[in-house]
């Protein structure tokens, strides 16, 4: 490890990696120097993320999939291990966010939820661990969300998706973290991505968001801690203007934000249909 390029010699997946705090994320790491495999469904940004991470001289692969269809994890960790070698670093970023109350929620999105933002980093994780296990060293990086902590209306399936990955985080540490292999959950607040609502439109300013790259930081800091610290695994990282906290806004920002997909921008509302 060097001070300049801490990661150098690492190999990391970001799952989710096209925009946001993902390609936020893949940039910190590669600056870094570590190789970065990016996973997302759309080529033409993935490919914009990819020419940007090679300006750090290290080898990249794009990898243009659905993370939610069958068998696409385990072929994504293969293809990135193919191209770059075994993964030291895990970072599951993909979510959808699909939010409502329960009586209303569709059990079809339901599953798409949790297949997303929980099946998938399971999925993922599972490939990964056996090998970072035998070498002694690896980070399970799952972006999670302040919403998984609080309990309001509108939150479901999205929040009660997050809490279960905060408890996968939990647990993949606790089994983990004694061979050297560790595990995390960042808890963001307000952030200013295609995800987040737009901050005008609920009288917040878009200076008082984070943005992706704050939450960049704190991850590339924690992958960084020396190997007998452990930390977490819950971080959460949230503004600090009054105005912009989650719970200020949470329940009027859902039900705005409602069924979030970044392909094709947002999904149709579907709120009240039989869909
Ligand atoms: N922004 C916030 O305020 C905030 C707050 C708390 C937590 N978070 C969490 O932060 C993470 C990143 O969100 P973001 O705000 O940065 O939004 P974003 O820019 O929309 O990022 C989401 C990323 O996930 C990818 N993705 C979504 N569905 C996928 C699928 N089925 N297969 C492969 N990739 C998929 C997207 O790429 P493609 O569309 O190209 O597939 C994109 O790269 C999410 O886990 C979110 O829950 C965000």
């Amino acid at each position: 490890m060097t001070e300049d390029r801490p990661l150098k010699g690492k190999v990391a997946l970001v799952a989710g990696a096209s925009s946001g705090i993902g390609a936020s994320t893949a940039e910190a790491l590669a600056a870094a120097g570590a190789s970065v495999a990016i996973a997302a469904r759309r080529k033409q940004e993935l490919t914009t993320v990819e020419r940007s991470l090679r300006t750090h001289g290290v080898p990249t692969v794009a990898l243009t999939g659905d993370l939610a269809g069958e068998g696409v994890p385990e072929e994504t960790v293969a293809a990135a291990e193919r191209e770059l070698g075994p993964v030291d670093i895990l970072v599951n970023n993909a979510a959808l966010a699909r939010t409502g109350p329960i009586h209303e929620t569709q059990p079809r999105h339901w599953d798409q939820a949790f297949r997303l933002n929980l099946d998938v980093p399971f999925l993922l994780t599972r490939a990964v661990l056996p090998g970072m296990r035998e070498r002694g060293y690896g980070w399970i990086v799952n972006i999670s969300s302040e919403g998984s902590v609080l309990q309001s209306d509108w939150t479901a399936p999205y929040s009660i998706t997050k809490r279960a990955l905060n408890a996968l985080t939990a647990q993949v540490d606790l089994e983990n973290r004694h061979l050297g292999v560790r595990a995390l959950a960042i808890l963001p607040g307000w952030v200013l991505t295609d995800l987040a609502q737009d901050p005008e439109t609920l009288g917040v300013g878009a200076e008082d968001l984070l943005a992706p790259s704050d939450i960049a930081e704190v991850v590339l800091w924690a992958l960084t801690r020396p190997p007998v610290v452990s930390i977490g695994p819950l971080i959460p990282v949230r503004p600090v203007s009054r105005s912009a906290q989650t719970l200020a806004n949470w329940e009027q920002y859902l039900r705005t934000l409602r069924n979030y997909d970044t392909y094709g921008g947002h999904m149709a509302d579907l709120y009240g249909s039989s869909e």
